[in-house]
Protein backbone atom coordinates (compact mmCIF):
# COMPACT_ATOMS: atom_id res chain seq x y z
CA UNK A 1 0.00 0.00 0.00
CA UNK A 2 1.10 3.65 -1.19
CA UNK A 3 -0.19 6.64 0.52
CA UNK A 4 -0.25 10.51 -0.55
CA UNK A 5 -0.74 13.11 2.54
CA UNK A 6 -1.27 16.70 2.04
CA UNK A 7 -1.49 18.83 4.98
CA UNK A 8 -0.92 22.04 4.14
CA UNK A 9 -3.80 24.77 3.40
CA UNK A 10 -2.44 26.67 0.83
CA UNK A 11 -4.12 30.28 -0.41
CA UNK A 12 -3.21 31.66 -3.96
CA UNK A 13 -3.93 34.28 -6.19
CA UNK A 14 -5.87 37.57 -5.78
CA UNK A 15 -5.28 38.84 -2.89
CA UNK A 16 -4.30 35.59 -0.72
CA UNK A 17 -2.55 37.71 2.11
CA UNK A 18 -5.89 38.65 3.27
CA UNK A 19 -6.33 35.20 4.76
CA UNK A 20 -4.19 36.79 7.40
CA UNK A 21 -7.11 39.38 8.33
CA UNK A 22 -8.98 36.42 9.64
CA UNK A 23 -6.82 34.90 11.86
CA UNK A 24 -7.91 33.79 15.20
CA UNK A 25 -4.70 33.87 17.17
CA UNK A 26 -3.83 37.15 19.33
CA UNK A 27 -0.24 37.31 19.69
CA UNK A 28 2.26 36.25 16.78
CA UNK A 29 5.93 35.34 15.72
CA UNK A 30 6.87 36.55 13.00
CA UNK A 31 10.50 35.15 11.54
CA UNK A 32 11.12 37.49 8.64
CA UNK A 33 14.31 37.95 6.04
CA UNK A 34 15.77 41.13 6.85
CA UNK A 35 15.01 42.22 3.29
CA UNK A 36 11.47 42.21 4.29
CA UNK A 37 11.79 44.46 7.21
CA UNK A 38 14.09 47.16 5.57
CA UNK A 39 11.84 47.02 2.42
CA UNK A 40 8.87 47.99 4.43
CA UNK A 41 7.65 44.49 2.23
CA UNK A 42 6.54 42.62 5.81
CA UNK A 43 3.80 45.61 6.01
CA UNK A 44 2.01 43.40 3.17
CA UNK A 45 1.66 40.83 6.44
CA UNK A 46 1.48 43.29 9.23
CA UNK A 47 -1.06 45.47 8.00
CA UNK A 48 -3.68 42.29 7.59
CA UNK A 49 -2.70 41.19 11.32
CA UNK A 50 -3.58 44.70 12.45
CA UNK A 51 -7.26 44.22 11.25
CA UNK A 52 -7.11 40.69 12.56
CA UNK A 53 -6.27 42.64 16.00
CA UNK A 54 -3.60 40.41 16.41
CA UNK A 55 0.05 41.89 18.38
CA UNK A 56 3.08 40.24 16.68
CA UNK A 57 6.62 40.21 17.28
CA UNK A 58 9.12 40.42 14.38
CA UNK A 59 12.59 38.50 14.88
CA UNK A 60 14.63 39.24 11.35
CA UNK A 61 18.02 37.80 12.84
CA UNK A 62 18.12 35.41 9.05
CA UNK A 63 20.87 34.89 7.02
CA UNK A 64 21.30 33.04 3.87
CA UNK A 65 21.51 29.20 4.83
CA UNK A 66 20.79 29.08 8.56
CA UNK A 67 23.08 27.51 10.78
CA UNK A 68 22.50 25.49 14.15
CA UNK A 69 23.70 28.94 16.09
CA UNK A 70 20.89 30.92 14.41
CA UNK A 71 18.48 28.40 15.28
CA UNK A 72 19.60 28.29 18.70
CA UNK A 73 18.96 32.24 18.66
CA UNK A 74 15.37 32.20 17.32
CA UNK A 75 14.39 29.31 19.68
CA UNK A 76 15.29 31.70 22.86
CA UNK A 77 13.61 34.56 21.32
CA UNK A 78 10.59 32.22 20.22
CA UNK A 79 10.41 30.65 23.70
CA UNK A 80 10.62 34.23 25.12
CA UNK A 81 7.01 34.83 23.82
CA UNK A 82 5.49 31.38 23.68
CA UNK A 83 3.15 32.77 21.69
CA UNK A 84 0.44 30.52 20.01
CA UNK A 85 1.57 31.09 16.13
CA UNK A 86 4.20 31.19 14.26
CA UNK A 87 4.97 33.06 10.46
CA UNK A 88 8.00 32.56 8.64
CA UNK A 89 8.07 35.24 5.56
CA UNK A 90 11.01 34.81 3.21
CA UNK A 91 12.64 32.59 0.65
CA UNK A 92 13.76 29.19 1.72
CA UNK A 93 16.08 30.44 4.48
CA UNK A 94 13.32 32.12 6.73
CA UNK A 95 11.11 29.36 6.56
CA UNK A 96 13.53 26.83 6.97
CA UNK A 97 14.96 28.56 9.86
CA UNK A 98 11.33 28.92 11.52
CA UNK A 99 11.07 25.33 11.06
CA UNK A 100 13.86 24.51 13.35
CA UNK A 101 13.02 27.35 15.30
CA UNK A 102 9.69 25.93 16.05
CA UNK A 103 10.74 22.15 16.21
CA UNK A 104 13.26 22.86 18.72
CA UNK A 105 11.22 24.80 20.95
CA UNK A 106 9.09 21.96 20.75
CA UNK A 107 11.44 19.76 21.90
CA UNK A 108 11.93 21.69 25.48
CA UNK A 109 8.58 22.49 25.99
CA UNK A 110 6.40 19.54 24.68
CA UNK A 111 3.42 20.61 24.98
CA UNK A 112 4.33 23.93 22.98
CA UNK A 113 2.75 23.50 19.02
CA UNK A 114 2.44 26.74 18.03
CA UNK A 115 0.44 26.99 14.75
CA UNK A 116 2.76 27.80 11.54
CA UNK A 117 1.92 30.05 8.35
CA UNK A 118 4.56 30.22 5.90
CA UNK A 119 4.33 33.24 3.49
CA UNK A 120 7.63 32.67 0.82
CA UNK A 121 8.95 35.55 -0.71
CA UNK A 122 11.08 33.92 -3.30
CA UNK A 123 9.80 31.60 -5.96
CA UNK A 124 11.96 28.13 -5.04
CA UNK A 125 12.20 26.20 -2.53
CA UNK A 126 8.72 25.03 -1.91
CA UNK A 127 9.51 25.28 2.12
CA UNK A 128 6.34 26.36 2.27
CA UNK A 129 4.85 22.95 1.73
CA UNK A 130 7.41 20.44 3.17
CA UNK A 131 8.37 18.60 5.77
CA UNK A 132 12.22 19.28 5.17
CA UNK A 133 14.35 21.75 6.71
CA UNK A 134 18.10 22.45 5.57
CA UNK A 135 19.85 23.52 8.31
CA UNK A 136 23.72 24.33 8.02
CA UNK A 137 27.08 23.15 10.41
CA UNK A 138 28.94 26.36 9.84
CA UNK A 139 32.02 24.14 11.61
CA UNK A 140 32.17 20.86 9.36
CA UNK A 141 30.62 23.07 6.36
CA UNK A 142 28.15 20.43 5.69
CA UNK A 143 24.24 21.46 5.01
CA UNK A 144 21.67 18.58 6.85
CA UNK A 145 18.50 18.34 5.96
CA UNK A 146 16.08 17.61 8.78
CA UNK A 147 12.80 15.27 7.35
CA UNK A 148 9.72 15.30 9.77
CA UNK A 149 6.11 15.92 9.63
CA UNK A 150 6.10 18.32 12.30
CA UNK A 151 7.68 20.55 10.37
CA UNK A 152 5.06 21.60 7.47
CA UNK A 153 3.26 24.41 7.48
CA UNK A 154 -0.36 24.23 8.84
CA UNK A 155 -1.06 26.93 6.08
CA UNK A 156 0.75 28.83 3.00
CA UNK A 157 0.23 32.35 1.36
CA UNK A 158 1.28 32.36 -2.01
CA UNK A 159 0.68 35.86 -3.03
CA UNK A 160 2.96 37.80 -5.90
CA UNK A 161 3.07 41.14 -3.69
CA UNK A 162 5.95 39.33 -2.08
CA UNK A 163 7.45 38.65 -5.14
CA UNK A 164 7.85 41.52 -7.17
CA UNK A 165 10.98 42.78 -5.56
CA UNK A 166 12.87 39.77 -5.95
CA UNK A 167 15.84 40.55 -8.21
CA UNK A 168 16.52 38.96 -11.72
CA UNK A 169 19.14 37.06 -10.81
CA UNK A 170 17.85 35.55 -7.73
CA UNK A 171 15.04 34.65 -9.76
CA UNK A 172 16.89 32.97 -12.03
CA UNK A 173 18.47 30.74 -9.37
CA UNK A 174 14.96 30.25 -7.07
CA UNK A 175 13.50 29.30 -10.40
CA UNK A 176 16.09 26.74 -11.56
CA UNK A 177 15.48 24.88 -8.15
CA UNK A 178 12.21 24.45 -9.18
CA UNK A 179 13.01 22.67 -12.18
CA UNK A 180 15.34 20.89 -9.51
CA UNK A 181 13.19 19.86 -7.43
CA UNK A 182 10.18 18.14 -10.60
CA UNK A 183 12.61 16.72 -12.56
CA UNK A 184 14.22 14.81 -9.59
CA UNK A 185 10.87 13.78 -7.79
CA UNK A 186 9.88 13.15 -11.51
CA UNK A 187 12.24 10.56 -11.87
CA UNK A 188 12.79 9.56 -7.91
CA UNK A 189 13.09 6.03 -7.06
CA UNK A 190 9.48 6.14 -5.18
CA UNK A 191 7.95 8.78 -8.00
CA UNK A 192 4.03 7.86 -8.07
CA UNK A 193 0.85 9.17 -10.10
CA UNK A 194 0.79 11.85 -7.31
CA UNK A 195 3.92 12.89 -7.84
CA UNK A 196 4.16 12.86 -11.32
CA UNK A 197 1.17 15.56 -12.03
CA UNK A 198 2.86 17.66 -9.24
CA UNK A 199 5.97 17.54 -11.31
CA UNK A 200 4.71 17.73 -14.88
CA UNK A 201 2.87 20.86 -14.33
CA UNK A 202 5.45 22.47 -12.35
CA UNK A 203 8.23 21.52 -15.11
CA UNK A 204 5.68 22.88 -17.56
CA UNK A 205 4.99 25.94 -16.06
CA UNK A 206 9.07 26.72 -15.29
CA UNK A 207 9.16 26.35 -19.15
CA UNK A 208 6.53 29.01 -20.12
CA UNK A 209 7.46 31.68 -17.35
CA UNK A 210 10.60 31.01 -15.64
CA UNK A 211 12.60 33.47 -18.11
CA UNK A 212 9.65 35.69 -18.44
CA UNK A 213 9.60 35.87 -14.71
CA UNK A 214 13.67 36.63 -14.96
CA UNK A 215 12.52 39.49 -17.06
CA UNK A 216 10.16 40.63 -14.64
CA UNK A 217 11.68 44.01 -13.84
CA UNK A 218 11.61 45.39 -17.45
CA UNK A 219 8.41 43.92 -17.87
CA UNK A 220 6.78 44.08 -14.88
CA UNK A 221 4.54 40.75 -15.94
CA UNK A 222 2.55 40.06 -13.08
CA UNK A 223 0.99 36.65 -14.57
CA UNK A 224 5.33 35.65 -14.78
CA UNK A 225 5.80 35.70 -11.21
CA UNK A 226 2.71 34.48 -9.86
CA UNK A 227 2.80 31.00 -12.08
CA UNK A 228 6.50 30.73 -11.21
CA UNK A 229 4.94 31.38 -7.17
CA UNK A 230 2.79 28.64 -8.04
CA UNK A 231 4.80 26.45 -9.81
CA UNK A 232 7.40 26.44 -6.94
CA UNK A 233 4.85 25.03 -4.60
CA UNK A 234 3.65 22.19 -6.91
CA UNK A 235 7.22 20.97 -7.31
CA UNK A 236 7.53 21.41 -3.25
CA UNK A 237 4.64 18.98 -3.26
CA UNK A 238 5.93 16.87 -5.27
CA UNK A 239 9.33 16.46 -3.88
CA UNK A 240 7.81 16.09 -0.29
CA UNK A 241 6.22 13.34 -1.52
CA UNK A 242 8.86 11.50 -2.74
CA UNK A 243 12.01 13.28 -2.22
CA UNK A 244 14.96 14.36 -4.48
CA UNK A 245 18.20 12.55 -6.27
CA UNK A 246 21.66 12.92 -6.78
CA UNK A 247 21.67 16.43 -8.61
CA UNK A 248 20.58 17.83 -4.77
CA UNK A 249 22.77 15.74 -2.90
CA UNK A 250 26.03 17.95 -4.84
CA UNK A 251 24.57 21.12 -4.83
CA UNK A 252 24.42 20.70 -1.22
CA UNK A 253 28.34 20.19 -1.29
CA UNK A 254 28.87 23.17 -3.36
CA UNK A 255 26.68 25.05 -0.94
CA UNK A 256 28.19 24.25 1.96
CA UNK A 257 31.62 24.30 0.84
CA UNK A 258 31.77 27.35 -1.77
CA UNK A 259 28.54 29.14 -0.19
CA UNK A 260 27.13 28.96 -4.24
CA UNK A 261 23.54 29.55 -3.72
CA UNK A 262 21.11 26.72 -3.81
CA UNK A 263 18.81 26.86 -6.88
CA UNK A 264 22.37 28.16 -8.77
CA UNK A 265 24.14 25.37 -7.69
CA UNK A 266 21.76 22.94 -9.09
CA UNK A 267 21.33 24.28 -12.64
CA UNK A 268 24.67 24.02 -12.83
CA UNK A 269 24.51 19.91 -11.81
CA UNK A 270 21.44 19.01 -13.02
CA UNK A 271 21.61 18.20 -17.11
CA UNK A 272 24.99 16.23 -15.75
CA UNK A 273 22.84 14.46 -13.18
CA UNK A 274 20.34 13.75 -15.98
CA UNK A 275 23.35 12.45 -18.57
CA UNK A 276 24.67 10.12 -16.05
CA UNK A 277 21.26 8.86 -14.54
CA UNK A 278 20.11 8.31 -18.35
CA UNK A 279 23.86 7.33 -19.30
CA UNK A 280 23.26 9.46 -22.17
CA UNK A 281 26.39 11.79 -23.37
CA UNK A 282 26.13 13.67 -26.44
CA UNK A 283 27.71 10.60 -28.88
CA UNK A 284 24.51 8.50 -27.82
CA UNK A 285 22.88 6.97 -30.35
CA UNK A 286 21.17 3.54 -28.88
CA UNK A 287 21.10 2.65 -25.44
CA UNK A 288 21.34 -1.50 -24.86
CA UNK A 289 18.71 -1.69 -21.91
CA UNK A 290 17.99 1.63 -20.87
CA UNK A 291 16.68 2.32 -17.52
CA UNK A 292 13.24 3.80 -16.92
CA UNK A 293 14.35 6.75 -16.55
CA UNK A 294 15.24 7.45 -19.60
CA UNK A 295 11.37 7.17 -20.97
CA UNK A 296 10.71 9.26 -17.73
CA UNK A 297 12.69 12.02 -18.82
CA UNK A 298 11.89 11.50 -22.28
CA UNK A 299 8.02 11.72 -21.39
CA UNK A 300 8.79 15.06 -19.70
CA UNK A 301 10.49 16.76 -22.43
CA UNK A 302 7.13 15.65 -24.81
CA UNK A 303 5.20 16.86 -22.40
CA UNK A 304 6.77 20.60 -21.97
CA UNK A 305 7.04 20.31 -25.67
CA UNK A 306 10.32 19.77 -26.57
CA UNK A 307 10.85 17.64 -29.70
CA UNK A 308 13.48 14.84 -30.61
CA UNK A 309 12.72 11.65 -32.89
CA UNK A 310 13.05 9.05 -29.90
CA UNK A 311 13.50 8.77 -26.20
CA UNK A 312 17.54 9.41 -26.43
CA UNK A 313 17.03 12.35 -28.73
CA UNK A 314 14.29 14.01 -26.10
CA UNK A 315 16.47 13.78 -23.26
CA UNK A 316 19.42 15.34 -24.93
CA UNK A 317 16.64 18.29 -26.10
CA UNK A 318 16.00 18.35 -22.14
CA UNK A 319 19.41 18.83 -21.34
CA UNK A 320 19.86 21.48 -23.99
CA UNK A 321 16.76 23.81 -22.87
CA UNK A 322 18.05 23.69 -19.48
CA UNK A 323 21.11 24.59 -20.92
CA UNK A 324 19.84 27.47 -23.09
CA UNK A 325 17.54 28.78 -19.83
CA UNK A 326 20.82 29.31 -17.62
CA UNK A 327 22.49 30.98 -20.28
CA UNK A 328 19.44 33.02 -21.61
CA UNK A 329 19.15 34.17 -17.44
CA UNK A 330 23.02 35.11 -17.52
CA UNK A 331 23.57 32.02 -14.54
CA UNK A 332 26.90 30.69 -14.77
CA UNK A 333 27.01 27.02 -16.40
CA UNK A 334 29.94 25.56 -14.31
CA UNK A 335 31.54 25.71 -11.03
CA UNK A 336 34.24 27.96 -12.30
CA UNK A 337 32.06 30.42 -13.25
CA UNK A 338 30.20 30.42 -10.07
CA UNK A 339 33.17 30.82 -7.94
CA UNK A 340 36.06 32.65 -10.35
CA UNK A 341 38.26 32.92 -7.54
CA UNK A 342 38.40 29.27 -5.91
CA UNK A 343 41.54 27.60 -7.84
CA UNK A 344 40.99 24.14 -9.62
CA UNK A 345 43.73 22.94 -6.93
CA UNK A 346 41.53 24.01 -3.94
CA UNK A 347 38.44 22.65 -5.84
CA UNK A 348 40.32 19.21 -6.30
CA UNK A 349 41.06 19.30 -2.81
CA UNK A 350 38.19 18.89 -1.10
CA UNK A 351 36.23 16.37 -4.01
CA UNK A 352 36.68 13.30 -1.62
CA UNK A 353 34.75 14.73 1.04
CA UNK A 354 32.57 16.26 -0.56
CA UNK A 355 32.08 12.77 -2.62
CA UNK A 356 31.48 10.96 0.14
CA UNK A 357 29.31 14.02 2.07
CA UNK A 358 27.01 13.36 -1.47
CA UNK A 359 27.17 10.02 -1.08
CA UNK A 360 25.47 9.85 2.25
CA UNK A 361 23.13 12.57 1.62
CA UNK A 362 19.29 11.52 2.26
CA UNK A 363 18.48 12.50 -1.21
CA UNK A 364 20.61 9.90 -3.02
CA UNK A 365 18.90 7.61 -1.68
CA UNK A 366 15.93 8.19 -4.17
CA UNK A 367 18.40 8.69 -7.34
CA UNK A 368 17.18 6.52 -9.76
CA UNK A 369 20.81 5.34 -10.45
CA UNK A 370 22.99 4.11 -7.81
CA UNK A 371 26.15 6.44 -8.00
CA UNK A 372 29.64 5.24 -6.97
CA UNK A 373 31.94 7.61 -5.07
CA UNK A 374 34.78 7.45 -8.09
CA UNK A 375 31.61 8.11 -10.34
CA UNK A 376 30.24 10.99 -7.97
CA UNK A 377 34.03 12.28 -8.65
CA UNK A 378 33.79 12.45 -11.73
CA UNK A 379 30.64 15.01 -12.27
CA UNK A 380 32.36 16.84 -9.55
CA UNK A 381 34.71 17.01 -12.03
CA UNK A 382 32.44 17.27 -15.26
CA UNK A 383 30.89 20.60 -13.61
CA UNK A 384 34.36 22.41 -12.77
N1 LIG B 1 13.03 23.16 3.14
C1 LIG B 1 13.07 22.81 1.87
O1 LIG B 1 12.22 22.05 1.42
C2 LIG B 1 14.14 23.39 1.00
C3 LIG B 1 14.18 23.04 -0.35
C4 LIG B 1 15.18 23.61 -1.13
C5 LIG B 1 16.09 24.49 -0.57
N2 LIG B 1 16.05 24.78 0.76
C6 LIG B 1 16.99 25.73 1.40
O2 LIG B 1 16.48 27.05 1.22
C7 LIG B 1 17.57 27.98 1.18
C8 LIG B 1 17.50 28.83 -0.08
O3 LIG B 1 16.29 29.54 -0.11
P1 LIG B 1 15.98 30.59 -1.28
O4 LIG B 1 16.56 30.07 -2.54
O5 LIG B 1 14.55 30.89 -1.21
O6 LIG B 1 16.87 31.85 -0.90
P2 LIG B 1 17.04 32.66 0.49
O7 LIG B 1 15.88 32.51 1.36
O8 LIG B 1 18.39 32.31 1.04
O9 LIG B 1 17.07 34.15 -0.06
C9 LIG B 1 18.07 34.53 -1.02
C10 LIG B 1 18.20 36.05 -1.02
O10 LIG B 1 17.01 36.63 -1.51
C11 LIG B 1 16.62 37.71 -0.67
N3 LIG B 1 15.15 37.81 -0.79
C12 LIG B 1 14.22 36.96 -0.32
N4 LIG B 1 12.98 37.38 -0.67
C13 LIG B 1 13.15 38.52 -1.38
C14 LIG B 1 12.25 39.45 -2.00
N5 LIG B 1 10.92 39.24 -2.02
N6 LIG B 1 12.76 40.51 -2.63
C15 LIG B 1 14.10 40.72 -2.68
N7 LIG B 1 15.00 39.90 -2.10
C16 LIG B 1 14.52 38.81 -1.46
C17 LIG B 1 17.09 37.31 0.70
O11 LIG B 1 17.24 38.45 1.52
C18 LIG B 1 18.42 36.65 0.37
O12 LIG B 1 19.45 37.61 0.28
C19 LIG B 1 18.84 27.15 1.22
O13 LIG B 1 19.33 27.12 2.54
C20 LIG B 1 18.38 25.78 0.78
O14 LIG B 1 19.23 24.75 1.25
C21 LIG B 1 15.07 24.27 1.53
ZN1 LIG C 1 16.32 22.65 -3.99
Amino acid sequence: MRSCTLKTTIHFEGNALSRLSTIEYKKVFIIADPFTVSSGLINQVTKHLDTAGAKYTVYSDVVPDPSVEKVALGVAALLREMSPCVIAVGGGSAIDLTKCVRQYANKLHPDYKPYFIAVPTTSGTGSEVTAFAVITDTEQNIKHALIDDFLLPNEAILDVEMVKSVPASITADTGMDVMAHALEAYVSTEADYFSDMYAEKATSLCKHYLVRSYKYPQTHENKAREKMHVASCLAGIAFNAVSLGLCHSIAHQLGAQFHIPHGRANAIVLPNVIAFNAEITEKTIVLENPSSCVSKYANMSRRIGLIGYDDIACVKSLNYFIRSMQIEMGMPVCVRDAIPDVSFEEYLSRLDDMAEAALLDRCTKTNPRVPTKAEVIEIFKEIW
